[in-house]
């Protein structure tokens, strides 16, 4: 049967860290993964996060299974962290592997429900369109960036919204905007919460760097307008980046409708595709998030962690955008725009010779990670840049 098999390529994007991993320059500068990175380039486990753990090891007293949703406390805390108290709408959550396992389970319910279309603005996170593909779901794509201009393509997007049918999808990054670090402004967010509950469309709102942006509640407070207004919504949250603990796969689906029924019966359904594919989410990392988010003390010293993991991805940027400032009239969009991501007008020959000639790693696209500079990196890496962008 394997013969039959057409081998299938690496995803680019990982095999980048193979390709950063062989090269032997003490200066190389891996801007390519997407993970959050301190100064000296590591990815540390949080204080919180230990802490955490330390109390799990210690007091948890089986491994037996947990339910078939995950674990209820984790679910209705991040709901509280995410949708906040005042909604005026119910929620039902199912754990999930990831942000990702969150954002398949979405799909696979529009698909059991009979919803054949799914609105993406590009460019987006290139899984996105591999996930809903997968399900059987057409694609519809709207301009959502313009890379030369480094500006948010609204008129269009609303313009193509217009296209879109009631019941049709449309999928939203709640903030942080993977790979444009370009966000809406509060104005342009009312506008799509209104035209996604005029032509009665579906969001799903993908919230991966909640915290990373501007602040906890800062970072979701479009999501929460879009939830208001719409009948109904789906909220994919991962839990990945914000409490630094991608490899634990913890995430929620959310389905948030006007009545406890009808969001329990979406639920329902959320359950049941989860039991057919992978019966039931690990549950370390929301045993970790539930901890904290349960205790004051480990709350409190996670925000302090969240909010330094941000001051220095603003602080990055700040420090960028000046250094690109004198070749670069575009430069202070860099620190303008959330997030770890920024995508940069280079064509894919100017990104290998950025690899190649100078050991500097980013994806053929040119998005770059902001946590993966290091202060004393900028200098060079701007005046690399610098002749390329200007
Ligand atoms: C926009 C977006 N959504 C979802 C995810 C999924 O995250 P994970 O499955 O690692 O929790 C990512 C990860 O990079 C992302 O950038």
């Amino acid at each position: 049967m394997f013969d039959k098999l057409a081998s299938q390529p690496n995803d680019p994007l990982l095999a980048l860290i193979g390709l950063y991993n062989a090269d032997a320059r003490a200066d190389k500068i891996d801007l390519g993964v997407g993970v959050y990175r301190d100064d000296l380039g590591r990815t540390p486990v949080l204080r919180a996060v230990k802490a955490a753990e330390k109390q799990l090891l210690e007091t948890q007293e089986s491994k037996s299974y947990v339910a078939p949703e995950g674990d209820r406390v984790f679910l209705d805390l991040l709901w509280d962290l995410v949708g906040g108290k005042d909604t005026g709408k119910f929620a039902a959550g199912v754990q999930t592997p990831g942000g990702s396992g969150a954002l398949r389970l979405a799909s696979d319910l529009f698909a059991r429900a009979g919803t054949r279309r799914l609105w993406l603005g590009l460019p987006s996170w290139p899984n996105h369109a591999g996930i809903f593909g997968a399900t059987g779901l057409t694609v519809e794509t709207y301009p959502y960036f313009d890379v030369p201009t480094q500006s948010v393509r609204f008129a269009s997007m609303m313009k193509a919204m217009t296209g879109a049918q009631a019941g049709d999808a449309v999928l939203i990054h709640a903030s942080c905007h993977n790979p444009t670090g370009a966000g809406l402004t509060a104005a342009q967010w009312q506008e799509l919460a209104a035209i996604v509950a005029e032509r009665r469309l579906i969001p799903l709102i993908d919230s991966a760097y909640q915290g990373f942006g501007t602040g906890i509640d800062e970072d979701v407070a479009g999501l929460r307008q879009v939830i208001k207004a719409a009948p109904e919504a789906l909220v994919a949250v991962s839990c990945s980046k914000s409490f630094g603990i991608y490899r634990e796969r913890t995430g929620a689906i959310f389905a948030v409708a006007e009545t406890q029924t009808a969001a329990d019966i979406a639920r329902s359904n959320l359950v049941t595709m989860a039991r057919t594919s992978y019966s039931m989410p690990p549950d370390h990392g929301a045993a970790v998030v539930r901890t904290i988010l349960a205790s004051e003390t480990l709350r409190s010293d996670w925000v302090v962690e969240l909010n330094s993991m941000r001051d220095r991805l603003n602080g990055l940027r700040r420090e960028l955008a000046h250094a690109l400032s004198d070749g670069w009239q575009l430069a202070p969009q860099i620190a303008e725009q959330q997030g770890m991501f920024s995508l940069l007008p280079l064509s894919e020959s100017e990104v290998l010779d950025l690899r190649k000639d100078h050991g500097i790693y980013m994806p053929t696209s040119g998005r770059i990670n902001i946590a993966g500079l290091k202060s004393a990196d900028i200098a060079r890496v701007a005046s690399v840049l610098k002749p390329l962008l200007g």
